[in-house]
């Protein structure tokens, strides 16, 4: 196990009805509030009315941001960073998902920035200070409602990339799942692969003796499993959204990753693709991560065995180590096809055309990948087998 500093400032509010803290927590941080949302979920599903009424009541000024993209784009940033300095805003309220909490971790961020707040996305300026900012979350999926991490697209360029600071943890974030009944069957599934995409990346790290780090994140893969099918056939089961709700943000909410640095490879080859193709995070993942794990299944073969036993319940009598590991790949890949997640880059229309332009993306920070370090050859075949 490495050494680590575990530090988060979230204060996570979580389980049903537990909207209404907002009046506690809205008036610690000043009454001239910029609320941010997507494309209209909240709209459908009323939760909009609800926070309004609310704000209402604490006789807040409200400003609105809507319509923040699924991958949210630069553009959007900039709209909401000129709003925080032209109102003098005090809080952000994001109500949405993981790119509405992204898009106003930006925004935080940006609004005590004087440049463009692309600077901030590509790591051309360092964080000193950010707005501070709240969370009402309507998708179980990336873990952004905990951490400080977002993930920003310049859509004119093809750009997508992950930038983080300790500025840019929300001050707090409302959990009710609830809130999560009305996500539609494709996206449940695609925040399904996402909590499991963040899990894997933690398992695959080179660090030694991390048994219950292990252990966590084997429960918590074993427990999504167990759980996905069941809440596919029932979007509106209270119980199954609160265990997958919880897991979502667990699995990125650093807790089940002290003490060693995850591979991350994966997560920077979707996001190359995204940034091309614009396609769904989580559908992405679905079809690179299988194929990355056969490709690197030799960097260390024991711990693919050690998933296939524990996780996916393989036998391993005569079988050598890597027959194993690779039946878990096999067992894996079946999984996500059960449960509706697309298996291939043709599944969302993709083809060679447009392949060197993502791996030029991927490898726009150099060579990646902490369990193995991913070259620009190993990048194309990875795509090539995704295809
Ligand atoms: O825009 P609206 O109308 O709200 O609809 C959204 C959107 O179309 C809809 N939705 C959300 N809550 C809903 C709902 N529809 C009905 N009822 C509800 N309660 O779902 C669609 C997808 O939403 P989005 O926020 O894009 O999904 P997700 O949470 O998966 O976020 C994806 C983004 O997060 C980034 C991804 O790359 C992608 O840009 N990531 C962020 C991370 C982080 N900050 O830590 C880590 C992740 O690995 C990921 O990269
Ligand atoms: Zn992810």
């Amino acid at each position: 196990m490495d050494n680590f500093t575990y530090w988060n400032p979230t204060k996570l509010i979580f389980g049903k009805d537990q909207l209404a803290e907002i009046k506690n927590e809205v008036p610690q941080y000043g009454d001239k509030i910029l609320l941010v949302y997507g494309g209209g979920s909240i709209k459908n599903n009323g939760l909009y009315d609800k926070v309004m009424n609310i704000l209402k009541e604490l006789d807040a000024t409200v400003f609105e941001l809507s319509g923040v993209e699924p991958n949210p784009r630069i553009s959007t940033v900039r709209k909401g960073v000129d709003l925080c300095k032209k109102e003098g805003i005090q809080l952000i309220l994001a109500v949405g998902g993981g790119s509405v909490i992204d898009c106003s971790k930006a925004i935080a961020a940006g609004a005590k920035y004087e440049g463009d707040p692309w600077d901030i996305v590509i790591k051309k300026t360092v964080v000193k200070d950010a707005l501070p900012f709240g969370v009402i979350l309507t998708l179980a999926a990336t873990g952004s409602e905990m951490n400080p991490s977002s993930v920003i697209t310049n859509w004119e360029t093809n750009e997508k990339y992950g930038w983080g600071s300790p500025y840019v943890y929300p001050r707090f974030s409302i959990l009710d799942p609830v809130h999560t009944f009305s996500v539609p069957k494709n996206q449940t599934i695609y925040g399904i692969v996402d909590m499991m995409a963040h899990t894997f990346e933690h398992y695959f790290h080179k660090a030694e003796n991390t048994e219950y780090q292990d252990r966590m994140c084997e429960s918590l893969l074993v427990t999504v499993m167990e759980t996905a099918p069941k809440l596919l056939e029932d979007l509106e089961n209270y119980e199954h959204r609160a265990t997958i709700l919880y897991c979502g943000t667990y699995a990125l909410n650093g807790m089940i990753s002290m003490g060693f640095a995850g591979d991350w490879a994966t997560h920077n080859l979707e996001h190359a693709v995204s940034a091309v193709y614009d396609i769904p995070h989580g559908g992405g993942l679905a079809i690179l991560f299988p194929n990355w794990m056969k490709y690197v299944l030799n960097e260390n073969p024991e711990r693919f065995k050690k998933l296939a036993v524990r996780v996916f319940g393989v036998n391993p009598e005569g079988k050598t180590t890597q027959e194993v590991g690779l039946e878990g790949i096999e067992k894996l890949r079946e999984f996500w096809n059960s449960i509706g997640a697309p298996s291939r880059l043709a599944d969302y229309g993709i083809d060679d055309r447009q392949l060197e332009l993502m791996v030029d993306r991927a490898m726009a920070r150099g060579d990646f990948g902490k369990f193995k370090l991913l070259k620009r050859g190993d990048v194309e075949a990875i795509y090539q087998a995704s295809l």
